[in-house]
């Protein structure tokens, strides 16, 4: 664990160092979970984006794109539940005056015991190369004593969080003697719920101002237009629709870098279908979601499905994709069966029928939605940590590379001239004209060519291009692969095939 906490503080700062990520407000000390995105993360956050929506919308013919407003009506969020129910139990530690997450303190004391376990059987399984039945018998007794203690943790809080039973949650940690991680002490306030919402006032306070939310997800702007988009594109069911946005929570917990904010982007689809077919249409998105997420990163054993056995009011199946960060397998995207919860709400609190006439049926319905809901930074931070690598070199150097797949990289080229004379930078810079109608690019002179090299490997270029002295003999150049760092000399004129047909390789999962 040490030396993945290491490795993320090194992905952390790297991003920080060449324009990926940095604090917001940083010059005022910053703000808690608040992230800006710099010259760099803005590209690879684009890519992502328009990756998502190409796979989305431009090819699925019934799936179409909405761009709803952050603000709306305030009776939206009564009728989704986020009113009442969108909360987490926090409690308070009287000493250190630092708020935390009930559950999460829970869930991290629970995550303890099973590194327990994973490193007791690790330890055992080395010396098991020579068997010895006793040392096998003690490790399965601990093992099943410990499983026995995070099963019974865990049927507990269950129970607490189902029937809110905060008393019984601060209970639970006080039996467990959780302490503050920075006070070290038990002296813990009651429980409460904490509503999550961002809420400010429209209008002046003079007329009477109202209370408005910051949307906590884009999903409502969608059922909200549901009709407005059926009716204006003619859709017919089965249909989507997509939306790339901002959404805010006021999380308790802020930890983990950019993994959990409180402003960050969704990329969601609500896909409407027929009563009853919902449950097809949810293993359909469950398979295409998860083989979207194979071509980011192709090491497959960084992903696995969490379904979910206790599932939300609304919805009668759901399941997490998660990937492996540093800090363990962690939520990546959500793919839920809401089932008519939210377009009957909405009929019911406004009044208007939002329903479907089934010209193959002959009849009038409200459909059923299945939901596809991922994090646009949880995504980015899943490329760059599944990317970052320091490697040695052959010739006792070392390098730090992104391997971030050439589709989605920042830069795609980097067009250097040889030495910064001879009429190099001029040719240079007539190849990066051409090369930039087509992919973003850069240009440097800078440094000796090994550092520019490095320069690029660090910010996940995949292709440098350099111009040296026989490019004015025969017009060719030399492109280096940021994977293998081999050099091949190309023609100029060949040099976009060549990168288009890697940046589609980079796509596929092999
Ligand atoms: N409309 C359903 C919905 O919002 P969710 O599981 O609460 O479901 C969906 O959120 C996704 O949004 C998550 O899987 C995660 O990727 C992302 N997400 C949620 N809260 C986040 C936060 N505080 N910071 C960054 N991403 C977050």
């Amino acid at each position: 664990m040490a030396n993945n906490e290491e490795f993320f503080k090194k992905v952390v700062a790297h991003a920080k160092e060449y324009g990926f990520v940095f604090p917001s407000s940083e010059i005022y000390d910053g703000m808690s979970a608040v992230y800006d995105y710099g010259q760099l993360g803005v590209e690879l956050k684009n890519n992502i984006k328009q990756y998502w929506w190409k796979s989305m919308v431009q090819m699925h013919e019934n799936i179409v794109g909405l761009d709803s407003a952050i603000f709306m009506h305030p009776t939206i969020w009564k009728a989704s539940g986020h009113v009442d129910a969108f909360n987490d139990p926090m409690i308070d530690n009287k000493d250190s005056k630092k708020r935390y997450r009930a559950d999460v303190l829970i869930e991290d004391y629970v995550q303890k015991i099973e590194d327990k376990i994973n490193k007791e059987v690790e330890k055992a399984s080395k010396r098991f190369e020579n068997f010895d039945e006793t040392l096998y018998r003690q490790t399965n007794a601990r093992v099943v004593e410990y499983q026995t203690k995070i099963n019974s943790i865990n049927e507990r809080y269950v129970k607490a969080m189902t029937n809110n039973d905060l008393a019984d949650i601060k209970n639970l940690i006080l039996e467990l003697g959780i302490v503050c991680p920075i006070s070290g002490t038990k002296n813990w306030t009651d429980v409460r719920q904490f509503n999550l919402m961002f809420s400010t006032q429209m209008g002046s306070t003079a007329e009477g101002a109202d209370v408005v939310y910051l949307r906590p997800e884009t999903a409502q702007g969608i059922f909200v237009n549901f009709l407005n988009v059926q009716k204006s594109g003619r859709m017919k069911i089965p249909f989507g629709i997509a939306q790339i946005g901002k959404a805010f929570r006021n999380e308790i917990i802020a930890r983990q870098f950019i993994f959990r904010m409180r402003e960050f982007e969704q990329m969601e689809m609500q896909f409407f279908v027929r009563p009853g077919e919902e449950l097809k249409w949810f293993a359909y998105w469950k398979e295409e979601r998860m083989k979207w997420h194979r071509t980011i990163c192709h090491n497959e054993k960084k992903y696995r499905f969490h379904d979910h056995e206790k599932l939300a009011h609304y919805a009668n199946a759901a399941t997490d994709i998660e990937f492996e960060f540093p800090f363990g397998f962690k939520e990546l995207e959500g793919i839920h069966s809401r089932t008519d919860f939210d377009l009957s709400a909405h009929q019911k609190y406004s009044g208007k029928k939002l329903q479907y006439f089934d010209p193959e049926l002959g009849e009038s319905y409200v459909p059923y939605v299945v939901e596809t809901s991922v994090g646009l930074d949880r995504i980015f931070l899943s490329v760059l940590t599944n990317a970052y690598e320091e490697e040695k070199l052959e010739d006792g150097s070392e390098r730090v590379v992104l391997n971030i797949p050439a589709f989605l990289a920042p830069y795609k080229v980097a067009v250097l001239p040889l030495v910064k004379k001879d009429g190099m930078p001029e040719k240079a810079r007539e190849i990066l004209a051409d090369l930039q109608e087509n992919y973003q690019c850069q240009y440097d002179e800078k440094d000796a060519i090994g550092r520019r090299y490095r320069r690029q490997d660090a910010i996940g270029t995949p292709f440098c291009v350099t111009v040296d002295n026989q490019t004015f003999e025969d017009n060719t150049v030399t492109l280096r692969d940021r994977a293998t760092m081999q050099q091949v000399r190309i023609d100029i004129k060949d040099i976009a095939s060549h990168v288009d047909q890697k940046i589609k390789e980079s796509k596929q999962f092999k």
